[in-house]
């Protein structure tokens, strides 16, 4: 059985998809810990929610470098990384030692529209098609094997928020894939 580890940053919509895929599927993974770098933040109540212990490891003034010493110490016997919108950018030191144990999902059609407004900017491009994609984290941002894509049609009425919740909603499969790729 993997153990996971789920580092977020905000609202935790992937951490329910990854807490229920364990749910469903209790021989092949658990979440162990759920690790945020935001204090009062919704995927800590997600956390509560399905009794997962979370901790806050603050990154706000902080190297990356020490927030990432708090983070292994609580790393105990964990199979899995799993970014669920992490804002943050973890050092080449920790994906070197983690390599092919991080995964991050993002919400484009990788390797088009990369950094932090990949919605808004395939919207603005004009693309007619996007998604998401589930890939191995790499020293270079929103790079790394890709485990699992998914596909949308971006229709000629389409907002950032239309948009935004239709990626949401493939997001929940391509993460189930993937976990059910990576645990098996
Ligand atoms: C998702 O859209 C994901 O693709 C991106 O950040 C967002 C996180 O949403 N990396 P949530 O916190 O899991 O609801």
């Amino acid at each position: 059985m993997k153990k996971l580890a789920v580092f977020i940053s905000g609202y935790g919509s992937n951490l329910e998809t990854i807490a229920n895929f364990c749910i469903k599927n209790t021989k092949l993974a658990k979440v162990s810990i759920v690790i945020s770098n935001k204090a009062n933040v919704n995927g800590i109540l997600i956390a509560e929610k399905y009794k997962i212990p979370s901790f806050v490891v603050p990154t706000k003034g902080i190297a990356m470098e020490q927030f990432e010493n708090e983070c292994e110490k609580l790393l105990v016997d964990i199979d899995y990384i799993c970014l669920a919108g992490f804002m943050r950018v973890l050092t080449q030191q920790f994906i070197n030692k983690w390599r092919s144990k991080i995964i991050n999902i993002h919400p484009s059609l990788l390797p088009s529209f990369k950094g932090v407004n990949a919605i808004k900017d395939a919207l603005e491009y004009g693309v007619k098609i996007t998604g998401c994609t589930v890939h191995f984290a790499e020293e270079e941002i929103d790079s790394g094997r890709i485990i699992v894509q998914k596909a949308v049609e971006i229709q000629d009425n389409e907002t950032e928020d239309s948009l935004k919740n239709k990626i949401k909603a493939i997001e929940k499969i391509a993460y189930t894939e993937a976990l059910h790729i990576l645990c098996n």
